[in-house]
């Protein structure tokens, strides 16, 4: 038997390349080995805005749409979104039980997320056990996250060997993060990429808009004129992004062309532009399909959520007998 894995997104709207490098793409070559299940965390996304709704539905369908151009596939994985999910509400008022206050004021995640958000909620506070019980309703071995979210996964470990202990059972698997070797991309500026910094390159980013975006990437400063002898180890993004979206003879030309000073900065990032618009045609084709069948994306949340609450029933069910609730 497949062994299986829960991981979710909250639900920001579009996705950026970030996303994709950092997660989907990993989502995607798991999908085949593992029974998976991938889901919108809606209610984590309300940990932060719960006064800021009026996209959260539609960045829901967003993100969705996204993970199906990417390539997911709802025929190898379960897609749905967390609120329709409500077993998973009720595992968390169990875990939550059983859960020291210290271990979710430690969680350091939560400690940065304080920090952005001055006052924080009491269900911010319970970020982590919400999250445990995303995945303990799975019951699953393993998480693909990005490296940010292991601190999180710590506590589910934890968080799942306690309640074996306190009713005597080996009921919840430990499970493990799974982390992409992949480099992570940087934004435009040199920043980290996020949504909120104005320095990304969306998935459903056009080939004209990606282009006008990269050629606003910065490169070697030093580097004034055209056939000033360049650096590319001094240069902050281009040649980043060459690495990531290049093939081995495509980073050996930008390289050793930028280093004899006879390519010109302009005239890299326009091949570069051109490199990863080649690389997100069929995700970006698929985007425009889904996007034009939106009904089609809605029945495979319906479907995909109807699946997420049969397997969370069974989990709830036999927790619910093992802790020896009134059936
Ligand atoms: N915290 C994750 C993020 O911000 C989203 C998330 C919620 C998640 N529940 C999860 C990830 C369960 C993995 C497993 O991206």
């Amino acid at each position: 038997m497949k062994k299986t894995i829960a991981s979710g997104m909250r639900p920001t709207g579009k996705l950026h390349l970030g996303h994709y490098l950092g997660v989907i793409q990993n989502w995607v070559s798991l999908q085949d080995q593992y029974d998976c299940y991938f889901f919108a965390a809606d209610w984590h996304a309300l940990t932060t805005k719960f006064d800021k709704t009026e996209t959260l539905a539609q960045d829901t369908l967003d993100v969705i749409t996204d993970w199906l151009a990417s390539g997911l596939d709802p025929a190898r994985a379960t897609l749905y979104v967390q609120s329709l999910v409500p077993q998973i509400a009720e595992l968390n008022i169990l875990l939550g039980m059983i859960t020291p206050q210290n271990w979710v004021e430690r969680d350091p995640t939560l400690k940065d997320l304080v920090k952005m958000h001055a006052d924080i909620s009491y269900g911010m506070l319970g970020y982590p056990v919400l999250m445990s019980s995303d995945i303990m309703a799975f019951n699953a071995h393993a998480v693909p996250v990005g490296s940010d979210q292991v601190a999180h996964i710590e506590i589910t470990r934890d968080i799942a060997r306690r309640f074996n202990n306190i009713y005597k059972t080996n009921f919840f698997i430990e499970p493990e993060p799974v982390l992409n070797d992949c480099a992570l991309i940087c934004g435009l500026d040199g920043q980290k990429m996020g949504k909120s910094f104005d320095n990304d390159i969306k998935i459903s980013d056009t080939d004209e808009v990606t282009a006008k975006k990269v050629m606003s990437a910065i490169t070697d400063p030093a580097r004034v004129r055209r056939d000033d002898t360049g650096n590319p180890d001094q240069c902050q993004v281009a040649f980043k992004y060459w690495q990531i979206f290049g093939t081995p003879v495509q980073i050996e030309a930008a390289q050793s062309e930028c280093r004899a000073g006879s390519r010109g900065c302009a005239d890299c990032k326009r091949q570069l532009a051109a490199v990863i618009n080649e690389k997100f045609a069929p995700v970006r084709e698929r985007r425009r399909y889904f996007e034009q069948n939106q009904d089609e994306v809605k029945q495979i949340i319906t479907d995909g959520s109807a699946k997420a609450r049969a397997k969370a029933q069974e989990t709830l069910t036999e927790v619910k007998k093992i802790i020896g609730i009134y059936r």
